[in-house]
């Protein structure tokens, strides 16, 4: 199934869905005051905020309440409240619309890393990042700050848009030991893998051009896309990795700017594309000329199967590789990079320079020397995962078998499917309960998905585990006898 999305300015005049304003209102609910206020407050903020705008359509009273897990006598009132206050007003017969307003804002994306920017002071388990704590040797290896190349390197101007050199010759080297020849010159230094991939992105497309996107995909591309105002196009993708036929078929009909994916341990399903479909992804770059952009951020993770595939790049120079330290030493270094063609690497150079002259080089200076120690990492990643994998999947099928777990090749969140789909709902009533999670709208293009829930496994198994035994008694008392 194929589904056309519009360009992000376009989106903000049409309707937005329930599951899409209640992930926007996140939290909204803490706080103090009558609950209808509390939720007025919130709409009034995106409304600010510029994340609704002028001439948004809102979902009805009724399906809005349900997303939220509240009464609709709660929405109906702070709708009441907010049209008195000029915020909305009612079209008879044609629902609830934010009233023009005067502010201006350029393209954003729609909130979906907030879980990143939430502070959490009321101590709930937060099972919505995948991000797991960094290795120690991450720390033992501070005191290379004070070794004779880092007064090397303090002792020049330190500005380095294409990255610090040894730190480039180590990724280099890490994709000739994958199988895929790499030289210096291959590489381009990014403050962490979603940089990169804006960047990539920024360079072969311009606002109104097609991308072609996975449906579910990682929350973050879905973002920096939206942020550069291009047309997403979805095709889905499943246990297996991307519908290769699919794809295909849409890129045939779409002439696209862009195709962005995930080979290598895909974010939220966890797959890996295995090798006939690389080499058939790579086939219709070739055949079609048209860019890819292979987001790998997460191929340290891999669990089960060949824990080293070749890049996807081996079978097509349309193919731009992104790449992160995050996921296999530490996310706090802010390091990843693009492996791409030369010419490429020096225009995203150029583009870089232009927004921030460089990623830090103190960061640099540590990851150029974990990096060449990515076999330990791997191991280190393996088996923490593993174990804990093991764990999560465990706890689910006593607590919740009726929940349909994806088992992921790799990375350290888990795919589960609901018996209903009330995932926004649940995770509403859930944050209530102590727990957060993310609905599968937040990884869908459309917003779509509400069948599913990402589970992070990636904090400490006793951690993950209280989670899944506080999401056991919330659905068995709210959602068991449930039916669409
Ligand atoms: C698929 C994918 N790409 C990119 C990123 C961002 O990586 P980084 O921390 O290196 O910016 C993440 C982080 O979760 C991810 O899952």
């Amino acid at each position: 199934m194929t589904v056309h999305y519009s360009s992000a300015n376009s989106l903000r005049l049409a309707t937005i869905g329930a599951n899409r304003l209640a992930r926007l209102l996140g939290d909204w609910n803490n706080g103090s005051g009558p609950l209808h206020s509390r939720l007025a407050d919130s709409l009034r903020g995106l409304v600010a905020s510029g994340a609704l705008t002028s001439g948004t359509r809102l979902p009805s009273e009724r399906s809005l309440s349900a997303a939220l897990f509240m009464s609709r006598n709660t929405v109906t009132k702070s709708f009441d409240l907010l049209r008195g206050d000029g915020v909305l007003s009612s079209r008879q017969g044609d629902g609830t619309y934010i009233s023009t307003t005067n502010s201006s804002h350029s393209i954003r994306g729609d909130d979906r890393l907030r879980s990143f920017t939430d502070g959490d002071d009321l101590g709930h388990i937060d099972l919505r990042s995948a991000a797991m704590p960094g290795l120690a040797m991450v720390a033992d290896h501070f005191n290379i700050l004070d070794s004779t190349r880092a007064r090397e390197l303090v002792a020049s101007h330190g500005y380095l848009p294409s990255g610090l050199d040894e730190l480039r010759e180590a990724v280099a080297n890490y994709y000739s030991a994958l199988g895929l020849p790499t030289t210096r010159s291959h590489i381009l230094i990014t403050s962490g893998g979603l940089q990169a991939l804006r960047l990539a992105a920024s360079i072969v497309t311009k606002a109104g051009s097609t991308v072609i996107i996975e449906e579910p995909c990682f929350r973050g591309a879905i973002e920096s896309l939206r942020s550069l105002g291009v047309r997403l196009v979805s095709v889905p993708s499943g246990s297996g990795g991307i519908d290769v036929d699919e794809l295909a078929i849409v890129v045939a009909r779409e002439r696209p700017a862009l195709i962005v994916l995930q080979s290598t341990v895909h974010n939220p399903t966890g797959s890996v594309l295995d090798v006939f479909r690389r080499n058939r992804v790579a086939a219709i770059a070739n055949r079609f000329n048209t860019p890819v952009i292979d987001d790998a951020t997460l191929s340290d993770t891999i669990i089960d199967g060949d824990r080293r595939p070749v890049p996807l790049a081996a079978g097509s120079e349309q193919v731009m590789t992104v790449g992160s330290v995050s996921k296999s030493f530490w996310g706090g270094l802010r390091v990843g990079w693009v492996r791409a063609q030369p010419d490429v690497i020096a225009e995203l150079a150029a583009v870089k320079g232009g927004q921030d002259l460089g990623t830090s080089l103190v960061a640099q200076l540590l990851a150029s020397n974990l990096l060449p120690q990515i076999e330990k990492a791997r191991d280190e990643r393996l088996r923490t995962l593993t174990e804990a994998r093991r764990l999560v999947l465990n706890s689910f099928s006593e607590r919740l078998p009726s929940w349909i777990p994806e088992v992921p090749m790799g990375g350290g969140s888990l795919w589960i499917r609901l018996p209903v789909a009330r995932a926004t709902s649940f995770a509403q009533r859930v944050e209530r309960a102590g727990v957060r999670v993310l609905p599968g709208s937040t990884f869908s293009v459309h917003d779509r998905l509400d069948d599913y829930l990402r589970i992070s496994y990636a904090g400490a198994p006793s951690y993950t585990q209280r989670g899944v035994e506080l999401m056991a008694e919330c659905w068995n008392s709210c959602y068991s006898g449930v039916s669409e």
